[in-house]
């Protein structure tokens, strides 16, 4: 039998194994907190994990909640040390539900203590702006993230500004900056009515020296016309464009040579079921062979057979459902990913197999 230790190196050896249990426990807690966490497996993270790490949400307080015209809210998120945004700039609103939606900043880049967005509510949508009118009130507190911006205002002699509905909302801040500059603009704002058109009174204050703002109410005008619009513009004219997307395909059609067109879609491109094919997604570990119908993306395939399969916007935007490709032509229908990105990994959600083929996903 050993001999026993004396007390004093018994209780050292004690408080010795103590103190490395709580270190080892403190570590554990704090690989658990890293943004690291979950480590990616020894190749490279593919960039869905990638943007999550990199992506900090904020919590704002929502201090005001108002409706600028019938069917929208807008809503007044303050925080303290907002980063500083341009004309053109959205950001994420992440809904008590989990869901991600994507919103115009339409207030003033001056103010540096609070961001504005508006939405309006899309019966039968996808059930974000639902979220927003009925879950989000003053006193609430929202995460956000962002601001983003994918649809500047850029530089030119002289600009023409197309909105449509709620589409408004990023080219407000944009009417207001070439208004404070004297920029030579024009805006053409588009609406079922009147009274479902948001910041009206603004606009039409804004524009009031010298015309530079049409207001077409399609129940007393009928829809905008494009056309004329658009022949009416100088040579180097920019066009800034929001709005339903047969609108903005209307102006992309007539836009005449010698024009930039800058366009900012909600809803990514090639989500349309109409130019879609059908083909089969192999799920290389799962061993699994899922058919995707022309109107289903491959995350509805996926999560059909793979329900925890994570995803968020829905629309190519957010990064969250980003998958590893093995093999396969795929055609890229998110704006997000870079090339390098898109060399190894597509979005889920809108991107395709070109060609009706085959894809294998490292899932
Ligand atoms: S779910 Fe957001 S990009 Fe696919």
């Amino acid at each position: 039998m050993p001999p026993a230790l004396p007390l004093p190196r018994l209780r050292t050896v004690a408080v010795a194994a103590g103190a490395a249990l709580l270190a080892k426990r403190a570590l554990r807690r704090r690989i658990r907190k890293s943004p690291l966490w979950p480590l990616p497996a020894l190749e490279e993270p593919i960039s869905g994990r990638t943007q999550r790490r990199s992506t900090t949400g904020r919590r704002l307080l929502l201090t005001e909640r108002t409706s600028p015209a019938e069917g929208v809210v807008q809503l007044r998120l303050e925080g303290p040390d907002l980063p500083a945004w341009e004309p053109g700039a959205h950001l994420d609103l992440v809904l008590p539900s989990g869901l991600v939606r994507q919103y115009s900043l339409c207030g003033d880049p001056a103010d540096t203590g609070a961001y504005t967005v508006a939405a309006r509510l899309v019966e039968g949508g996808r059930g974000g702006s639902r979220e927003v009118h009925g879950a989000l009130h003053e006193g609430m507190e929202v995460e956000v993230r962002g601001p983003r911006n994918r649809f500047p205002l850029t530089d030119a002699p002289a600009h023409l500004l197309i909105a449509g509905g709620i589409g408004i909302t990023p080219v407000l801040p944009m009417v207001r900056r070439l208004a404070a500059e004297g920029a030579d603009w024009h805006l053409l704002y588009g609406g079922w009515s009147r009274a479902t058109m948001p910041f009206l009174e603004e606009i039409e204050k804004l524009g009031a020296d010298g015309g530079r703002v049409t207001v077409v109410p399609r129940d007393e005008a009928g829809h905008p016309d494009l056309a004329a619009a658009l022949a009416d513009t100088a040579e180097g004219t920019a066009v800034h464009c929001c709005g339903p997307r047969p609108l903005m395909d209307a102006v992309a059609a007539a836009l005449p040579p010698g024009r930039t067109l800058h366009l900012e879609r909600f809803s990514a491109a090639g989500t349309d079921p109409a130019d879609a094919e059908p083909f089969e997604v192999e799920l290389r570990r799962s061993g699994l062979t899922v058919p995707v119908a022309a109107d289903q993306s491959v995350l509805a395939a996926v999560r059909a057979e793979l329900p925890h399969v994570p995803y968020s916007c829905e629309q190519g935007f957010c990064g969250t459902c980003q998958q590893r490709v093995l093999a396969g032509e795929v055609e890229h229908r998110d704006e997000l990913l870079t090339d390098a990105e898109r060399a190894q990994a597509m979005l889920i959600c809108v991107s395709r197999c070109r060609g009706g083929g085959r894809l294998v996903l490292d899932l």
